[in-house]
């Protein structure tokens, strides 16, 4: 890379950062997607969350309804869906791949602690139920 290109790109990568910054001013650190280290989670916040965001097509206790699949279910066990997948999924949606419900539209209003709290709700009735 000649030295005028390295000015280019740099100034290129400015602009960019700069556009990544919300109209109100949210930084990129601040639309994060993980709560902070050492955040700690509760079941107890997260069943209150997933009945209010997640139930109707997970169904009561992620059992599954016609909307959606079950979340207690060994295709969603830590070791074939991580807790990544989680945040990716209420972020960014899910597009249809192992079932035949639809997309999953991305759920607004969530910050990531209380997708780790959700987690840790769905990780909970998955032990319950035999899924490790
Ligand atoms: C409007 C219905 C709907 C709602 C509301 C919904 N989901 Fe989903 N979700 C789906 C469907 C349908 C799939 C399955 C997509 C497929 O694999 O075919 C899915 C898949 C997922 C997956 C698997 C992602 C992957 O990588 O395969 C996770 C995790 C998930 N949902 C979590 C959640 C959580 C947490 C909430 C609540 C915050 C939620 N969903 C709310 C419909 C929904």
């Amino acid at each position: 890379m000649t030295r005028r290109q390295s000015i280019v790109a740099a100034v290129a990568l400015t602009v960019l950062l700069a556009a990544c910054e919300g109209q109100d001013g949210e930084t990129v650190a601040q639309q994060k997607l993980l709560p902070p280290a050492g955040f700690v989670a509760d079941a107890n916040q997260g069943e209150r969350l997933f009945r209010a965001h997640c139930a109707r097509c997970h169904g009561q206790a992620g059992m599954g309804s016609d909307q959606g699949p079950p979340l207690v279910h060994s295709v969603y066990r830590p070791a074939h869906h991580a807790d990544l997948a989680f945040y990716w999924a209420v972020k960014d949606g899910v597009r249809q791949h192992h079932w035949h419900f639809g997309d999953m539209p991305a759920i607004e209003g969530l910050a990531p602690e209380d997708v780790a709290h959700i987690i840790a709700y769905v990780r909970g009735e998955q032990r319950n139920n035999g899924i490790r």
